[in-house]
């Protein structure tokens, strides 16, 4: 007779997907939220670069024999995955870092206040990620130093008492002052999914500009950024898009800003027809593209295109489903073995508010991290307390998942880290 989740494994469409990874050896890998495994078609299509490289050096920009020719392969990368977004072709272009994006987005679209005495915001939940929040506030610095003023600020959204944001007190901060909004689609460190669609319309309703940053969310959950009537977004490629070590970010932005002047502007913004005639002013492309600055970096845009293949034949929605199965049975089991203990399950139980991973907090957290990777699990932490397990959709079986919380249950019960110093450091 199999255990639950070996019929789990063996009832799963997807499950013959871990095969074109390379799964690591006597390892559980659990950290796919922060660097997605090797693909072997992402191998293959880095593999490809570089034999174009080799064979047609230069030539590779336009030469016909490069899939496709790397002049236009962030345009080809964009339209690929504006399905994964929910967004028309020309809406998103691979480009840049996600920070990078974030701060060619602010720049963009962002309308300064224009007289020093009104008082205008930039609202964000108080748990964004670290990048996004040094940008927002550098984006409101350069301006305030700029005109001598403090009138434009950042204001924050604290999470309440359980460690989650409530989407009515986020939805009550977006008051007059405000001018744009920009939060997680998923938080990067509970997992918690924010309803996306009713803030992007309350936003909306009081006219300001909604924002997300999807680096937790972007291969791992479908979206409908168009139809939500969501202004920006902005990932990384390296997570749950499997697109390799400081992979080629992504952006969207909505139709009705096209248009609008690069606040960052580069050669690579261009319209492609006249890019090489070289003209003194930038004539900028007509849709996202425009928001691209200089030259893409070819070999780390080349592992996005083998892996997107693998997610586009899984399909989004199989994604999403099989990823919801696997959180939802390491929280069963969390809960059945680990109930009477300090540790406390953060992320959501509800499927519509559960992101692609599970975060649990503990005071030993990161001694648990460390413990479980000398058992061989990879899990991360993330501070003061936070012990993230992400079963990837397309490589974590549900055996796996049931052994790592197996081997969790046994480090909290036997106080397993008391033999582990908390001196040296986790990485990463
Ligand atoms: C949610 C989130 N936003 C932004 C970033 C910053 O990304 P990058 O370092 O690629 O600019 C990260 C990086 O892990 C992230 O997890």
């Amino acid at each position: 007779m199999l255990d639950e989740s070996a019929q789990l494994d063996q009832k799963d469409e997807l499950a013959g997907y871990r095969y074109e990874f390379y799964v690591l050896h006597d390892t559980i890998y659990l950290d796919g939220n922060s660097l997605g495994l090797m693909s072997r078609p992402a191998e293959a299509a880095v593999l490809r670069v570089l034999d174009e490289w080799r064979r047609l050096a230069v030539g590779g920009w336009a030469n016909q024999s490069a899939t496709p020719p790397w002049f236009f392969l962030a345009e080809e990368l964009g339209r690929s995955m504006a399905p994964l977004v929910g967004a028309c072709s020309d809406e998103v272009i691979i480009t840049n870092s996600t920070t990078v994006n974030l701060h060619q987005l602010l720049y963009t679209l962002i309308d300064c206040p224009d007289s020093d005495e009104a008082q205008r915001a930039i609202l964000t939940d108080s748990l964004i990620f670290p990048s996004d929040r040094y940008a927002i506030e550098s984006y409101i610095n350069t301006y305030n130093v700029a005109r001598g003023s403090k009138a434009f600020t950042h204001k924050t959204i604290p999470p309440r008492k359980n460690g989650l944001l409530n989407d009515e007190d986020l939805i009550a901060g977006m008051t007059p002052d405000v001018t744009a909004v920009l939060l997680p689609s998923v938080v990067y460190t509970t997992g918690q999914l924010l309803d996306i669609e009713k803030l992007a319309s309350e936003a909306r309703k009081r006219g300001l500009l909604f924002g997300l940053d999807l680096s937790h969310s972007i291969g791992a959950i479908p979206h409908r950024l168009n139809e939500w009537g969501v202004d920006f977004a902005f990932w990384c490629g390296y997570k749950y898009l499997n697109g390799g070590p400081g992979a080629t970010g992504g952006l969207y932005i909505n139709r009705r800003h096209f248009g609008r002047k690069a606040g960052l502007a580069g050669w690579f913004g261009s319209n492609k027809q006249v890019q090489l005639s070289m003209p003194d002013a930038l004539q900028p492309a007509d849709g996202a593209g425009a928001l691209q600055i200089g030259t893409p970096n070819i070999l780390s845009m080349a592992p996005l295109s083998g892996t997107l293949q693998t997610i586009l034949a899984a399909g989004i929605d199989r994604i999403r489903m099989r990823s919801l199965l696997q959180t939802k049975y390491m929280m069963s089991l969390i809960q059945t073995y680990l109930q009477s203990t300090d540790l406390q399950l953060l992320t959501p139980l509800e499927d519509y508010r559960r992101g692609g991973h599970v975060a649990i907090a503990h005071p030993e957290a990161m001694r648990i991290c460390k413990a479980l990777k000398a058992r061989g699990i990879v899990p991360d932490f993330r501070t003061p307390n936070i012990v993230r397990l992400c079963p990837a959709p397309l490589y974590t079986s549900f055996t796996e998942c049931r052994v790592a919380i197996e081997t969790l249950t046994e480090i909290v019960h036997a106080r397993a880290w008391e033999s582990i110093s908390r001196e040296t450091p986790i990485v990463p």
